[in-house]
């Protein structure tokens, strides 16, 4: 039978402003997962965070969009966003866009990345958490980890990762996907994924005849869009990953060796402006300067029989201590600019933000030139 690690998010408050999540609503879905393990829904579960999105870490037998898990989360956020009501939290609810459930989280609001697999001798896995940012936020280290050489050595060493991967990626726009193999069509992916608001990684497949499933994947990043569901900005669609290593697969070290580089995301402020990306302990994960700058975080996992066991706090080390001193250099740098581009993202990108409202007042005051 297959593990499934679900990962699924939501902003259901925040405290205060976007900053962080209430421990009242940490505690609340953990009580209420720790029910749903006692009555089989689950295996196991972790509730974490980062910045204001509550994360959901879950294990189970049941395969990727289980109605049952998936109604869980959602009964989770809910009572975790009543909460947030009651203290009166920025945003209570935000992310919970639908009214009722109907099956799926997908399209609701929350955002959500799951996998099945089988597991091996020995499953590291790492999740991923982003906040103040969007989901090709994780275009630039999932190609590294997968796909590039001067990253992960064991492209070039190890004879069982040496034939490289599969790349599923996502056209969110015209909701079309695309697989790609790397290393032969590693420009073509490049030429995709570069565009990071429009063309995203949603999964990354082993190859046939290495030593794991082909059809089975090695990586999966939560694309939900809330834009496309709420039609007008109600927040970022800060996105999750999932990302399994060792044998055969890149090393726990060339998974994280990517986040060494504070790279440009866009976000931050408003959804509105572009900034580093600064790895950092899930007790350091509050968005404060200008709301950000935008954070990742990791947590290790040995999955074992379908079990989390307890996770490791991958970016509390002093190893990243350069990178986010290099995160805030840049946020300094960044900041300078104010209102401009390229720190304020382009006209397209605004265009689900609150800045339509403010042109419009403006359109009939434009004469003729
Ligand atoms: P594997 O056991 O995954 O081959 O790991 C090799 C290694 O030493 C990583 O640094
Ligand atoms: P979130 O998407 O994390 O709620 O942030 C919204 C925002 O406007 C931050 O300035
Ligand atoms: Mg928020
Ligand atoms: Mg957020």
């Amino acid at each position: 039978m297959k593990t499934t690690v679900s990962v699924i998010k939501a902003d259901v408050g925040g405290w205060p402003g976007h900053a962080t999540v209430h421990p009242e609503l940490m505690r609340t879905a953990e009580e209420n997962l720790k029910k749903a393990v006692a009555a089989g829904v689950i295996k196991d579960f972790h509730v974490s965070h980062v910045g204001d999105d509550l994360e959901l870490i879950m294990t189970h037998t049941k395969g990727e969009d289980s109605t049952e898990v998936h109604k869980l989360a959602w009964e989770t956020f809910q009572k975790a966003a009543d909460k947030a009501k009651e203290l009166k939290l920025y945003g209570a609810g935000q992310d919970l866009l639908a009214d009722a459930f109907s099956g799926n989280v997908k399209g609701l609001g929350p955002g959500s990345a799951e996998m099945a697999f089988t597991e091996r001798k020995s499953d590291p896995v790492v999740v991923f958490m982003m906040d103040k940012t969007e989901p090709g936020a994780f275009n630039l280290p999932i190609f590294r980890i997968f796909a590039d050489p001067f990253n992960t050595a064991g492209l070039v060493i190890d004879p069982s990762a040496h034939q490289g991967f599969v790349f599923e990626i996502w056209d969110i726009m015209e909701d079309k996907k695309v697989f790609l193999s790397a290393p032969e069509e590693m420009y073509d992916i490049l030429a995709l994924i570069g565009a990071k608001e429009r063309y995203v990684i949603k999964r990354v497949y082993p190859k046939e005849g290495g030593p794991l499933p082909a059809d089975e994947p090695v990586a999966v990043i939560s694309t939900d869009k809330l834009y496309h569901v709420a039609g007008k900005y109600v927040g970022k669609d800060d996105p999750v990953a999932v990302v399994r290593a060792q044998s055969g697969l890149p090393a726990l070290g060339e998974v994280l060796e990517p986040f060494a580089f504070p790279h440009l995301v866009s976000g931050w402020m408003r959804g509105s402006h572009n900034g580093p990306i600064m790895p950092v302990s899930v007790k350091d994960a509050r968005c404060t300067r200008f709301d950000g700058p935008p954070r990742v975080a990791a947590l290790g996992f040995q999955v074992a029989n379908a079990t989390l066991g307890m996770p490791v706090d991958l970016f509390d080390d002093p190893a990243f201590d350069r990178t986010r001193q290099q995160a805030e250099e840049i946020a300094d740098y960044m900041r300078r600019h104010g209102p401009f581009e390229p720190h304020r993202l382009p006209m397209a990108d605004m265009e689900y933000t609150t800045l339509p409202g403010v042109l419009e007042r403006l359109k009939d005051r434009f004469e003729k030139v």
